[in-house]
């Protein structure tokens, strides 16, 4: 069984879905640790009255370096295979990607390479676009740059504002994450350049 990290800064409503699907069987995984950097996230507070081992490690005053070499040793110390980015806001330094090389997810808010970085419903809306969507990648050096494995269309209605589109989305975000991630830890991801490529037959050794 795979051990996973999961790494978040606040609400947690993807953690949950991820937690979900693997009380459920439907990810043959375990999550080992969740990680925060902000002590009032409320998706530590869910992983807590899920009695995992919810973490709080400050980012506050480090250098990006310093919070990494931390947050590393804690998923070292929980034997974490993959890591999942579940509304972490931080940007990851080289040290920690190269560490977990294709083994670190991400979701975003949009059909990348459409909107990346921050407000990526608003800055759908305020483009015009017809269909917005999100996408789980894995995680490069970039910012919401990776390779994409997953990805969900959502239209955008002339009624929406910011939150009825984040809502909408944030369904669909639900619903790949745990796909992504269920692909990631049966070994069925193979990066070829930029694409991913999924692989019919279950390789691991579950
Ligand atoms: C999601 O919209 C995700 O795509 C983005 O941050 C938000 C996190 O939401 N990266 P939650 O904390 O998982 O509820």
């Amino acid at each position: 069984m795979k051990n996973i990290g999961i790494l978040l800064s606040g609400r947690g409503s993807n953690f949950e879905a991820i937690a979900r699907s693997i009380a459920t069987g439907d990810v043959p995984a375990r999550i080992a640790v969740v990680i925060s950097n902000r002590r009032d996230a409320a998706g530590l507070a869910r992983a807590q009255a899920r009695g995992l081992d919810a973490r709080f490690i400050p980012s506050q005053g480090k250098t990006r370096e310093a919070f990494d070499r931390d947050v590393i040793a804690a998923l070292e110390a929980c034997k974490v295979d993959y890591v999942c980015l579940a509304g972490f806001m931080r940007v990851l330094g080289s040290c920690f990607v190269q560490k977990f090389s294709g083994r670190i997810l991400n979701i975003h808010p949009s059909l990348l390479p459409a909107f990346p970085g921050i407000d990526a419903q608003k800055q759908a809306l305020e483009s015009g676009v017809k269909f917005t969507g999100c996408t789980v990648h894995l995680v490069d050096e970039g910012i919401d740059t990776g390779p994409i494995v997953c990805q969900a269309v959502v239209p955008v209605l002339e009624s929406d504002t910011v939150e009825s589109l984040s809502a909408r989305i944030l369904e669909q975000e639900h619903r790949i994450y745990s796909e992504a991630l269920k692909l990631l830890v049966e070994g069925r991801i193979e990066v070829d350049g930029r694409r991913v490529k999924i692989k019919e037959t279950v390789t691991s050794d579950e």
